[in-house]
Formats: C-alpha cells, sequence, structure tokens
C-alpha cells in the first residue's frame, strides 16, 4: 500500500514486478563518479557543509542511495515500487541508511529540512508539477536539487568492431522504442521540461559524455533487459522478446568473432543533469 493516499501511476507501475527488481539490482550500475563530482561541487558553492539530509528519489533498487553515504549524516532512498525498495533494503548498508515506499511527489520528510535532493535515471517518471511544489517544500533554503540521468545515446566500445556493435545496439532501440512510456519523451528532449519547471531561479542544466564503463556481453544484454521498454516488450510478446535478445546476443558475438558472453567491452553514455538552488530567504527579500 502507498502512504498518503497517492494512487500509484502506470508510470510507476513499470518497475513494479520482482523479476524487474532482481534484474535491476543486477544489471544496472551506479552513478559515475564524474556526476557526484559535478553535484557535489554545486553543493559545496551553493550551500557548503554541514550536509545532514539526502533523499535519493526513485533510488530503485539503492545502487544510486549507496553512493551518497560517505557525504551525509542520513540518508533516505525513496521508490513507488515496493519491489525495488525490498530489493534495496537486501543490501547490507550502514545505520546512516533507511528506505521508504512513497511517491516523489508526497515525501515522508518534515518541510525544509532537506540538504540535497538527488533522482538518478527517475525524474522523468514523476509527475512533474506536483514533484516541483514537493522540492520547494522540502528542500532547506539555500539547500539543492539533482536530477539527472544517461540518455539514449549509448556507444558500445571493442576493438575495432565499435561501431558496428553500436549500429546493432540502436537497431534494438529503434524496435522497443515502440514499447516506450510516453513519459520517455521528456529523457529524449534532455530534461528541457524539468529544466523549465524548475521553479527556482538559480538553475542550470549539464550535458555531458561518461567516461567508458566495463561491461561484458552478457552484462550488457542484462542491461538491456532492465530497460521498462524491454519489460513492457517481455510483458506483451514474451517469445519475441526472448528471441530478440538471443538475436541480439548473436550478432554481438559473430561481430566480435567471439564465442564467451564473457568477453569483456565498454559501454558509454550521454549524461544529463539539472541542477538548482532554491533560493535563501534573506535573498528574496533583499
Ligand atoms: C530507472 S529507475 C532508477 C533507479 C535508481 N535511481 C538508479 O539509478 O538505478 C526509476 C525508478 O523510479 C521509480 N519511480 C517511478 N515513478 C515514481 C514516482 N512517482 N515516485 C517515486 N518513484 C518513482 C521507479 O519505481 C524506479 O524504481
Amino acid at each position: 500500500m502507498l502512504p498518503w493516499g497517492y494512487k500509484s501511476v502506470m508510470s510507476a507501475q513499470m518497475f513494479e514486478g520482482k523479476d524487474h527488481a532482481a534484474i535491476y539490482q543486477k544489471h544496472r550500475f551506479p552513478p559515475p563518479q564524474e556526476l557526484l563530482n559535478i553535484i557535489f561541487s554545486y553543493l559545496e558553492e551553493k550551500k557548503g557543509k554541514p550536509y545532514d539530509l539526502v533523499v535519493d528519489v526513485g533510488c530503485g533498487s539503492g545502487q544510486s542511495t549507496q553512493v551518497l553515504v560517505p557525504y551525509f549524516a542520513r540518508v533516505l532512498g525513496t521508490d513507488i515500487s515496493e519491489a525495488q525498495i525490498q530489493q534495496a533494503k537486501q543490501t547490507p548498508s550502514p545505520s546512516q541508511v533507511s528506505y521508504c515506499v512513497c511517491p516523489a511527489e508526497a515525501l515522508p520528510v518534515e518541510d525544509g529540512s532537506v540538504d540535497l535532493l538527488t533522482a538518478f535515471t527517475a525524474a522523468h517518471w514523476f509527475d512533474i508539477p506536483p514533484f516541483m511544489r514537493e522540492l520547494e517544500r522540502v528542500l532547506k533554503p539555500g539547500g539543492c536539487v539533482s536530477l539527472s540521468s544517461y540518455t539514449p545515446k549509448m556507444r558500445i566500445h571493442y576493438g575495432h568492431c565499435s561501431e558496428e556493435l553500436t549500429e546493432i545496439f540502436r537497431e534494438i532501440q529503434a524496435v522497443l522504442n515502440k514499447y516506450a512510456h510516453e513519459k520517455l519523451h521528456v529523457l529524449l528532449s534532455e530534461y528541457q521540461e524539468i529544466f523549465d519547471l524548475m521553479p527556482f531561479p538559480d538553475k542550470k542544466r549539464i550535458i555531458f559524455q561518461g567516461s567508458e564503463i566495463s561491461f561484458t556481453v552478457a552484462g550488457l544484454m542484462g542491461f538491456l533487459q532492465s530497460f521498462s521498454m524491454f519489460q513492457t516488450f517481455k510483458n506483451a510478446q514474451p517469445e519475441a522478446a526472448e528471441a530478440l535478445l538471443q538475436q541480439t546476443q548473436s550478432r554481438f558475438l559473430e561481430t566480435m568473432k567471439v564465442s564467451s558472453l564473457e568477453t569483456p567491452l565498454a559501454i558509454t553514455l550521454e549524461y544529463i543533469c539539472v541542477l538548482a538552488c532554491k533560493t535563501p530567504k534573506e535573498k528574496v527579500t533583499s
């Protein structure tokens, strides 16, 4: 049951399945250090220490929440999906970490109590206008928000066949796009709408290329299965989804001229990050 009578919206149900949550836990990776560096230099510049409470909204199975632990006295991960929060709770965490099932638009924290609110690959799923009102309510004056994601612009790297592999991955993405939820247009527009609706005047939107992330062929196939559009496809046509996965795997191995699914390769992703700072009261009135 969700608290505060808030109804689980269709978009949130994309991540409800227990199997999907388990795939998520296994195949998604934490936010890269370069993104964390951008977020923390912004927080340091705008607010500065002490850093008491961070809320990681849409935390999924908790990979994004865990990276925040070294910086804050209290770390709260929230998600609308019970299955995801159950997965997150199974990972051993230090005592300052807690998790809670709740919608992004009604967070269980006091007014003006949050130093930093983060959402990694999650904000495009939220109901943006009420979420923005919630942001205004929960942030401390001078508190900051970071809404970030990687985009579908992904490149694969392996020897001399990087271009071919990237092209194969794009073809699969094009097939899966038919199963994309309408909310993914926010991601495709690189968070322009989120930036425009951010209620604080002190805001910026950054787009950058991340450095290489190590994968194996098997890991990449797992990552593909963690996409919400793959899960939608699988629910609608399980056999076709399995066939697509097998074909993709074979095409990768043939192109790379290898037979082992454990063959290492790398991917690079494009990231977007909308950062903003809630204006302290004295600055509003001066
Ligand atoms: C793509 S996952 C990202 C998980 C995690 N932050 C990460 O980086 O791996 C998006 C998460 O947002 C959650 N979500 C979607 N709509 C939500 C809402 N309205 N309120 C809270 N969580 C929501 C989903 O349940 C899902 O776990």
